[in-house]
């Protein structure tokens, strides 16, 4: 098993907003904790579910991995490389071996360009193939995302979402990437063409050797796609585990209570932790101590107190609960 890229102790905040009365009382500005102390790595060939729920920090995640956000803190490493520190020409390469694709395709796709310039661009900045071969490669990608050849020619608004999105693909693969981060891929799509677009993803996957890293809010698709999955909460990994094992015996409560809210995935999930509770936290004011303790059915008071670390407690891997060992 070879680890392909790694995240180590990453955060990334952001300056939050503030309202007038805020500004007028020269109060400090807020910050959104959009991820903290981030501990990832990713195996080559396999395919890495991220899930949680809308704001949990997902796409700030993979915007660290793809080199779209610098981190506050901590590293990124690309094949033992840390992406920090990269001259110029190694960054080109990171970016040729490191692709995302994004939920909003058309709003990634430049609009007054056509998809033939779109794609032909990409081979030029990586010099892909020499200038005379551009046309032809250019079609086989159309082919590869299963366009009809004459897309070259139009333009992103032309299209439908799911075709759009085999836009995004396509520019994703023209570079002949090693990895693809995948941010949402089909959750803005039509339930009808999720299937056909998800499918897609994994016969590419397949058929390239690709290693895909696939983020969703959505656990069938989790369920469906991906070997392992790191399941965040306001902004940490709070279980990361083999994804057959950990749909069947989830450690965390917050995991439970994903689960959970999707029965017919986990038909037999029962324990003595409730319901989650109440409302998901701002990413301003994350909970002290462990930040799913206001919600935790199980919680005990040593809970508001300390973070737990993400590592393996009694079962088989890592959790980020004081009492999953117990
Ligand atoms: N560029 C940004 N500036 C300020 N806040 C941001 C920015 N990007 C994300 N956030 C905030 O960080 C938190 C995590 O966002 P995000 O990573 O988009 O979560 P997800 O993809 O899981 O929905 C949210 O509270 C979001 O509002
Ligand atoms: S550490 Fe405590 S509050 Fe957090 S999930 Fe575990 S039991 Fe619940
Ligand atoms: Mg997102």
């Amino acid at each position: 098993m070879t680890i392909l890229m790694e995240a180590e102790g990453l955060t990334k905040h952001f300056p939050g907003r503030r309202g007038l009365i805020d500004m007028a009382r020269r109060a400090p500005r807020p910050v959104v904790q959009a991820l903290t102390e981030i501990n990832l790595d990713i195996r080559a060939g396999e395919t890495l579910g991220i899930v949680g729920e809308s704001g949990c920090g997902k796409s700030t995640l993979a915007r660290c991995l793809v080199g779209l956000h610098a981190p506050d803190r901590g590293t990124v490493r690309f094949a033992g490389a840390d992406l920090a520190g990269m001259t110029g020409t190694e960054r080109l390469g990171f970016h040729r071996q490191v692709q995302m694709i994004f939920q909003d395709p058309y709003g990634s796709l430049n609009p007054l360009m056509s998809v033939g310039d779109t794609l032909a661009e990409a081979l030029a900045v990586h010099n892909i193939v020499p200038k005379a071969a551009i046309a032809a490669r250019v079609g086989e990608l159309l082919a590869m995302v299963r366009l009809p050849p004459d897309a070259a020619g139009r333009r992103p608004h032309e299209f439908s979402g799911g075709q759009r999105q085999r836009i995004g693909i396509a520019r994703a693969l023209a570079v002949e990437p090693k990895i693809i981060v995948a941010d949402e891929p089909v959750s803005a799509l039509d339930v009808s063409v999720q299937a056909q677009i998800v499918n897609l993803l994994l016969e590419l996957r397949a058929r390239l050797g690709l290693t895909l890293v696939f983020i969703t809010h959505d656990l069938r698709l989790v369920r469906h796609m991906t070997q392992r999955v790191a399941v965040m909460y306001l902004g940490r990994v709070v279980e990361l585990g083999p994804t057959a094992d950990l749909f069947a015996t989830p450690r965390h409560p917050y995991t439970r209570a994903l689960l959970r809210a999707v029965p017919q995935l986990t038909p037999g999930l029962r324990g003595r932790d409730a319901a989650v509770r109440g409302e998901l936290p701002s990413p301003l004011a994350p909970p002290p101590g462990c930040a799913f303790h206001p919600r935790c059915g199980i919680a005990e008071a040593g809970c508001s107190a300390s973070v737990p670390a993400l590592e393996v407690r009694s079962g088989a891997w890592p959790v980020a609960c004081l009492l999953a060992g117990s």
